[in-house]
This record gives C-alpha cells, structure tokens and sequence, in this order.
C-alpha cells in the first residue's frame, strides 16, 4: 500500500487512520524525522498482520505547487516499481486531494503504473525476472474516476509498444519488420496500414528516403497508416524511423553509438499514438506515416555533395549524411501535403541540439502556425508531458541555402534544433506544420518510470493523441 503525501502539510486523516491501525509506527516516524516528504523519497514498513497490506510505502511527494498530472504519473510509476522490488502481487495508491477531474487522476495513475511495472524481456538465455504484480487498486476516488482507468490502460499499453519497439536492437527491428509490426498494431486496434517498398517509392520520386536506406542491405519503407474516425477533418501524423543511425558516410563516433537504435522512436510515437485514438473511436481522421530507413555507410550509401530530390519537387544538397533525418521527412511530410490533410504534425528524435537545450526534459516544439502549437502545447500540458516552443526567424533561412540545389541538409551548429525543423517545415506546403523534436525526451537516463539506465520513455504518445481529441472538436 502506497500513501503519497506532501511537504509541509498535516498528515490527512485517511494516513492518520492508517497510522492508529498500524499502532502508531507511522507518527512515531514521522515525529523521529525519519519519514522525508522530499520528491519521491519514501518510508517503508511492514504491517505485520495489522492490515491487509503486507507492506506500506509513504511515499514523499513534494511540494504541493510543483505537483500536477505529470508528476501523479511518476508517483505511481516509481510505486509500482518499488512494488515490482518487493515481489508484490498487488499495489494499492493513494494520494491527498488533488483538486483535480476524478478521471484525469485515474488515468495519470492507471498510466503511470502499468508504465513503471513493464519490463523489456531481452534476449538473455536467462530471462531476466518478471513483474509479480497482478492488481492495483487506486483507493480514495469516487467512483466517477474509473473511466480514466480505461483511459490510462490504453495508453500505457501503446507507450509500452513504443518502449519494447525502442528496445529492440537493429538487427531484429530493421524497416520492414517495424513495418510488419505496425501492420498488426494496425489490425489489433481497427486502423489500415499500407506498406510501400523500394520499388513503390522509386515510383513515387522518394528520392530521399530511398538516398538514405541506400547504404543498408535492409531496404527504406514508408508506412501509411490511416483511421477514419469520421467527421471532415484531416490530421497527419509523421514520424522519423531510422531503425539504426550510424551517421552513415559521415559516421558517427563509436562510444554509446549501440543507443542510436533508438532513433525510431518518432514514427513507433506515431504507431502508438494511432492505436490510442482507434481504441477511443476519436471523431477524427487520422493518416499516420512511418519513414522508416536505417542510415549506414556502405558503396552504395549516399554520400556528402549528393543532391536528392524529394517527392514535392525541391532538391536537397546532403552535405552530412548524419543529418538524415529531415532528408526522409521531407519525402513523407511532402507526403502528407500532398494528401490534403488540414494539420501536419511531425515527431522525431531530430538533434543532440535539442539535449543540450533542454537536457532529457522537454520535447522541442517548432512550428509555422501559431494556433496549432497553441493546441500542441496544451495538449501536452493536459496529458503531462513537457513541450517547449522555439522561434522561427527569417534570417535563420540563409543558414541552410544551398548553391546547387533548394536547400542543404545540414547547416551546422548554430540554431540546429530550429533549422531542423525549418527544413522540414519546407516540405509541409501551405499546411499547418508542427515539428516535435524527442531526441532528449524519447530515451532518457533513470527516471521514476525507467530503473534500468538508459532507455525508452513513450514520450508524445499522450500528447499526439490528446491533439487529435482537440483538434476532432
Ligand atoms: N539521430 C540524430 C540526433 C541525435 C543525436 C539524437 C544524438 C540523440 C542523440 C540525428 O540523425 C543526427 O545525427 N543529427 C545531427 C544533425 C547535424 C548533423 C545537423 C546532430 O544532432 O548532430
Ligand atoms: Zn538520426
Ligand atoms: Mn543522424
């Protein structure tokens, strides 16, 4: 049993109760300072038959004002996460009065629970040991809250397929097996998906993806996954991925390049969040397209000083081969002009620029309208996640002109996080454009949902879908 409570406040009469059944152990803690209210730090204590819960976890929450749905989440997960340590078969949470919807604490919880409890199972012959947990109750709410259970269950259902896809090494998740999955999420949650090969994209004039899949013997694939959720309007949601991102000719460095595995992490964002707004019967139609390539330097890869054209026409200078990226969204996002859609919104881990802006916190926002990344940024306020906006200025343009084609891909250092996006954005036509750069946020170190090191977050699958709900009003 978990007992969340906060910094500087009473304890409430439920933990009061709980303590007078417990023969006092909890105020006797708490009067000998052992039990911190800090940020997640907790006090643990066996109950010794007194209750029906084995154990007891008082869990510090912080300070009540830096406290919100994000961080409801993450209580729960790192309880289910002690949970899973002390071999519990089941969990019980609760937390003080929020003065939040019944049904968005719920979720949160919900989410944040089957979050932190999921485990990658790996390839060890000796499979690495499973979670016991069976059930969890949240204790507490009315009863209104328990549609948010449903809520928080599919989504963390899809975050945990973007995570085990995220996991996945390169050699077993390459194109068109990412592809293969997406088309049983596809018939698993009640959306189509259509998978396009070398030959069709040739067809199309995907220069750019097909440029950067060149180099690997496991060819590029774009994925057009489409809900018809009814009603007139059109969403795209597009996402970058590169199964492995070796730098290609421009390789990259060897230390920690095994993590650039990850680097699908947008389009599995996309998948993720089409099976949350199939499962809600959102009254929307969504098309959601998966660039899917892995970048590697080999005879036939694509070079610096190679010119590519993308399917809208433009021609795109590949002066670092690293930048691969923006050249595979150009194709799919000019894609996505192409099919009329009323709002495109583009997710990928783009650039280490947005780390050392942000370090692992936020999600970087670039956009060419501001009502849409109003709406971006309020539907990651609502779900919890952290999405921050950068500007758009004229004179960053000049950066990434090129003398023999429309644009070059790589303009260097300066502004890296806002020219990628600006780049992308090119490719978006007259469309309202929203480009969400994860390269922080989609794998991070230890977080209170993540105990082991480094690894996949999920990140954009609650925001993208809660956009879709905005954008169906
Ligand atoms: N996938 C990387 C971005 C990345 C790098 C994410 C490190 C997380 C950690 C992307 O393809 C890339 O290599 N970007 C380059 C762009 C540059 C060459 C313009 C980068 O960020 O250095
Ligand atoms: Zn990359
Ligand atoms: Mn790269």
């Amino acid at each position: 049993m978990v007992v969340g409570f906060f910094d500087g406040e009473a304890l409430q009469d439920v933990v009061r109760d709980l303590d007078v059944r417990l023969n006092g152990t909890i105020s006797e803690a708490v009067s000998r300072g052992e039990c911190e209210s800090t940020w997640l730090s907790g006090w643990e204590t066996a109950s010794l038959g007194l209750i029906k819960a084995r154990r007891v976890l008082l869990l510090g929450l912080g300070k009540r004002k830096e406290f919100g749905v994000r961080e409801l989440r993450l209580a729960a997960g790192q309880s289910a996460q002690k949970a899973v340590a002390a071999h519990a078969r089941s969990v019980s949470f609760w937390v003080p009065n929020l003065g939040l919807e019944p049904a968005t604490v719920a979720e949160a919880i919900t989410d944040g629970l089957m979050v932190g409890e999921w485990r990658f199972a790996g390839y060890a012959q000796q499979k690495s040991e499973q979670t016991s947990l069976k059930e969890a109750w949240i204790l507490g709410l009315p009863v209104q809250g328990a549609a948010g259970v449903e809520q928080g269950t599919i989504a963390a259902r899809a975050e945990n397929l973007v995570r085990e896809l995220g996991m996945r090494p390169s050699n077993k998740l390459y194109p068109e097996r990412l592809a293969q999955e997406a088309v049983q999420a596809a018939h698993e949650h009640g959306f189509t998906a259509e998978v396009l090969n070398e030959a069709q994209l040739h067809e199309l004039g995907m220069e750019a993806l097909l440029g950067v899949g060149s180099g690997s013997i496991y060819p590029p694939r774009l994925v057009v996954l489409r809900y018809q959720g009814g009603g007139t309007r059109s969403l795209a949601l597009v996402g970058k991925g590169i199964t492995f991102d070796s730098g290609g000719i421009s390789l990259k460095p060897g230390a920690g390049m095994e993590e650039m595995k990850f680097d699908m992490l947008g389009a599995a964002a996309v998948l993720g969040a089409m099976c949350v707004i199939a499962d809600r019967d959102l009254p929307i139609n969504v098309v959601g397209l998966m660039a899917l390539a892995q970048n590697m330097p080999s005879g036939s890869a694509y070079k610096p000083g190679d010119v590519v054209k993308a399917f809208n026409g433009k021609t795109i200078e590949v002066t670092n081969t690293d930048a691969e990226g923006r050249v595979v969204l150009a194709d799919a996002v000019s894609y996505a002009a192409h099919l009329g859609v009323d709002w495109i919104v583009e997710t990928s881990t783009l650039t280490g620029a947005a780390i050392t802006v942000f370090g692992h916190e936020a999600t970087a926002l670039v956009s060419t309208d501001d009502a849409l990344a109003d709406l971006v940024v309020q539907a990651a306020e609502a779900v919890g996640e952290r999405v921050w906006r950068l500007p758009i200025y004229p004179e960053y343009r000049q950066l990434y002109r090129s003398p023999v084609a429309d644009l070059k891909n790589s303009p260097g250092r300066e502004a890296g996080t806002i020219t990628g996006g600006m780049i992308i954005a090119e490719f978006a036509g007259d469309r309202p454009y929203a480009h969400l750069d994860i390269a922080g946020t989609a794998w991070t170190p230890v977080t209170p949902l993540n105990a082991t090191k480094n690894g996949p977050t999920g990140v954009m699958v609650r925001t993208l879908s809660r956009l879709a709900e905005l954008l169906a009003r």
